[in-house]
C-alpha cells in the first residue's frame, strides 16, 4: 500500500486527481471504477477540469441500491451522472454503471462480472471505506473472495445514507454490490478516507490483522493500493511519520 497524507479534503481531492490523471495518460480508455459517498466528490470536482480527457474511458460503478431507477436523485447511477459524467466528454456505450431497478439482482450481478471482463477487466477502481470497514457494501464478515452480488445493507450503513434524506422516504435495505473479490481483481486500487471520523478505521484497514471484519483489510494483500488521506483521517496511524517520510523520498523510476 502506498499511503498519502494531505492536509486537508482539497489537498486530498487534487492529488486523488493527479493518480487518475496519471492511469489515464497512460490508457485513455481506462477502465474506471468509479465509488459514491461524500469523499470522493472533491475528486469528481477536480476531474471535471479535464472533461476531454475521458472521452475513451469504460466507466463502471461499485454498486446500486436495489429498486432504485437511474433516474432517482437518490439513486447512486444519478450522483455519478450528476457529479461526473454529464460534465465530462464521454461515449454513451461505455457507461456500465450498476441499476437498481432489475427485476433479478442475481442476474443482474453474473452480468456485470461478465461485463467487467468483457473489457479486459477494470484498471483504476476508485473506494471509500465505511465506518464499519465495509468496502463497496462489502458488510463486516463478507467473504474477501465475494463477487458482485445482492447484498443486505448493516444497520450503520443504511443509518448514515439515511443522514439528511427524508425519513419518510426509506431508503432500500438491499443493493447490488461488486464483492470483495471483483474489487480485488482491479489492477489499481484507489482508496480515499477524509476526516476524523474516518481514523479509527483507517487505523485497522492498514495496520490491523487482514479479517472478513473489517472487509476493506483486503486491500493490504493488494499489489498496487494508492490510499490517500487527509491529517483528520490518518491521525490514529501507528506509522504515519514512516508514510510521510516514504513518500518525500520516494524511489522514481529512472533517477539518478
Ligand atoms: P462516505 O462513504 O464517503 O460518504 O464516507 C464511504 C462509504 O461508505 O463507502
Amino acid at each position: 500500500m502506498e499511503i498519502i497524507i494531505e492536509a486537508d479534503a482539497a489537498a486530498l481531492a487534487k492529488r486523488a486527481a493527479q493518480v487518475v490523471f496519471a492511469d489515464l495518460e497512460k490508457k485513455p480508455d481506462l477502465v474506471l471504477g468509479l465509488a459514491t459517498g461524500k469523499t470522493p466528490v472533491g475528486l469528481y470536482e477536480q476531474l471535471r477540469q479535464k472533461p476531454d480527457a475521458f472521452a475513451k474511458v469504460r466507466f463502471f460503478n461499485l454498486d446500486e441500491f436495489f429498486g432504485l431507477p437511474p433516474s432517482d436523485p437518490v439513486s447512486f447511477n444519478y450522483f455519478l451522472h450528476h457529479h461526473l459524467i454529464k460534465h465530462v466528454r464521454h461515449d454513451p456505450k461505455n457507461i456500465h454503471l450498476l441499476r437498481g431497478d432489475v427485476g433479478d439482482l442475481e442476474a443482474a450481478s453474473r452480468e456485470t462480472e461478465v461485463t467487467i471482463k468483457a473489457v479486459g477487466g477494470i484498471d483504476l477502481q476508485v473506494l471509500g471505506i465505511g465506518g464499519n470497514g465495509h468496502v463497496a457494501f462489502n458488510e463486516p464478515g463478507s467473504s474477501l473472495g465475494s463477487r458482485t452480488r445482492p447484498k443486505t445493507l448493516e444497520a450503520s450503513t443504511w443509518a448514515d445514507n439515511m443522514k439528511g434524506m427524508d425519513p419518510t422516504k426509506p431508503l432500500p435495505k438491499h443493493a447490488i454490490t461488486m464483492g470483495v473479490g471483483t474489487i480485488m481483481d482491479a489492477r489499481h486500487l484507489l482508496m480515499l478516507a477524509s476526516g476524523a471520523g474516518k481514523a479509527d478505521i483507517i487505523r485497522e484497514m492498514v495496520e490491523g490483522p487482514v479479517t472478513s471484519e473489517i472487509p476493506a483489510s483486503a486491500l493490504q494483500m493488494h499489489p498496487r493500493t494508492t490510499v490517500v488521506l487527509d491529517e483528520a483521517s490518518a491521525a490514529k496511524l501507528k506509522r504515519r511519520d514512516y508514510y510521510k517520510w516514504v513518500f518525500e523520498n520516494k524511489w522514481r523510476v529512472g533517477q539518478k
